[in-house]
């Protein structure tokens, strides 16, 4: 816990007044202390999808969404998205610090080892029916994960805790190629060990046993860009619920599992694949008003997707280092002058200077390139969240094992405002109207 300052926050309720204590955070809003109001006050804080609550301590990645900063470990998103590469921000998400050479290498090693799965794993694949959503099989193949690994589920032993970790990130890859070709009819692709954490995952993806396939590394660099920019977002949807399955616990295959359910919803993982499709929907520049003007009117529930962001309230940092790379793979494919690519700027453009937009300080966020860029590279849309899955799998592995060795973490019990019937008697089923 950070330190407690001199300040306090006093509460005044009926006739008492309550000292919180204030504790300051290095960069970002200070906490009020809240863990003994209802201890002292007979009141519970009432917040509603944890707009203004801090859930935990943590130092792995900060957020200033009024400005449009990201940061891991205090490195800029966008000075690692060019400069550095996945595995390396791995270790930097786990470990605190960027790895000299010696630290870096013997990470990959102990990533690369680990990338095969258990082969009795393949006849797990075989219940699922062939068009099931990958994501529907990841959930399931990575909660699965801790029938086979015995020897890495006890949270307690940091030595498994730290093998659970590299396993996870090493066959989430496999995992999610696994899902893909399994939902196209192909054979299964090992992983190798001569290629790069993206360019394995393309192999995987994309190679038969008929031909071989060549990575190519403009490819293989904008999905390991992709990699690094959904690598951790502090407390989101899904990594709050990777820390309150954690808290009871659970092992970290069931509470990946658990993050990759809750990552699944249109509102946060699923937004790549949405936004894709509204801009195939849309198609063509010309309609773009018609569908601003859905998104305007506010007894229609349509939403564009890839607009807004619960804590980006400024142009997400990462949609601006992915707009770069979606230019890139398009140039080098030569469909820079592709239909939906023209909607995407056209519809950013008008959407940054319309009257809603900009007074409900809606942005681009990350997913509305991300998909443009997937879709090039060959993968289907419902590919794209397992995707995502398959990059946050390390921010949730950070979180989870921060949360393990904080001193203060208890298991995770929200309260609520019960707004239900007060006592009454049952009624005989004879006696009820
Ligand atoms: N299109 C049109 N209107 C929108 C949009 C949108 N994409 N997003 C928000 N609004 C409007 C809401 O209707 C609401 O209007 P109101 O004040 O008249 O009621 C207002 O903006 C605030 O929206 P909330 O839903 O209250 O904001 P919240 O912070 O809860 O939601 C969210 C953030 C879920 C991301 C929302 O902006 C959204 O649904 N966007 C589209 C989905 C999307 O792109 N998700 C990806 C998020 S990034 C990620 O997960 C990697």
């Amino acid at each position: 816990m950070t330190k407690v300052k001199s300040e306090s926050a006093t509460l005044s309720l009926k006739g008492k007044s309550f000292e919180l204590p204030v504790h300051s955070s290095s960069l970002g809003p200070d906490v009020i202390d809240i863990r003994n109001l209802y201890r002292d006050a007979n009141v519970f804080t009432y917040d509603p999808g944890y707009t203004s609550t801090a859930s935990c301590d943590s130092s792995i990645t900060f957020i200033d969404g009024e400005n449009g900063k990201l940061l891991y470990r205090g490195y800029p998103i966008e000075q690692l998205a060019r400069a550095s590469h996945y595995l390396e921000v791995c270790y930097l998400l786990l470990y605190g610090d960027l790895p000299n050479r010696e630290q870096l290498e013997d990470f990959e090693t102990r990533v690369t080892r680990h990338t095969m799965v258990h082969e009795q794993l393949l006849f797990l694949y075989r219940g699922f029916r062939r068009d099931a959503h990958p994501m529907a099989i990841a959930c399931g193949v990575v909660g699965a994960l801790s029938a086979f690994y015995h020897d890495s589920t006890d949270v307690n032993d940091p030595l498994q805790r730290e093998i659970a970790s590299i396993r996870m990130i090493a066959k989430i890859p496999t995992i999610a190629a696994m899902a893909y070709k399994y939902s196209i009819g192909q054979p299964f692709v090992y992983p190798r060990n001569d290629h790069d954490y993206a360019s394995n995952f393309l192999q995987m993806c994309f190679s038969v046993p008929a031909e071989d396939y060549r990575v190519n590394s403009v490819m293989s660099r904008a999905l390991d860009r992709i990699f690094m920019l959904h690598a951790d977002h502090e407390q989101n949807a899904s990594t709050s619920t990777v820390r309150l399955a954690g808290s009871s616990g659970a092992n970290p295959f069931a509470c990946v599992a658990a993050g990759i359910a809750c990552l699944w919803g249109p509102a946060h993982g699923g937004a790549n694949q949405a936004c894709l499709e509204i801009l195939k929907e849309i198609g063509t520049v010309d309609r773009i008003p018609e569908y601003i003007k859905r998104a305007r009117d506010r007894s229609d529930p349509f939403r564009l997707m890839g607009f807004g962001h619960r804590v980006y309230k400024n142009y997400d940092p990462r949609a601006q280092v992915i707009k770069e790379s979606a230019d890139e793979v398009l140039d080098y494919l030569g469909t820079k002058d592709k239909p939906i690519l023209k909607v995407a700027k056209e519809l950013e453009r008008i959407a940054l200077q319309d009257d809603y937009f900009v007074e409900k300080r809606l942005y681009p966020n990350v997913d509305f390139y991300s998909g443009i860029i997937l879709e090039a590279l060959g993968f289907p849309t419902s590919m794209f969240t397992p995707i995502f899955a398959l990059s946050r799998t390390v921010g949730w592995i950070a979180q989870w094992k921060e949360m393990l060795a904080d001193p203060v973490q208890k298991i995770g019990r929200p309260r609520q405002r019960y707004t239900g019937m007060s006592t009454r008697e049952y009624v005989r089923i004879s006696d009820r109207p």
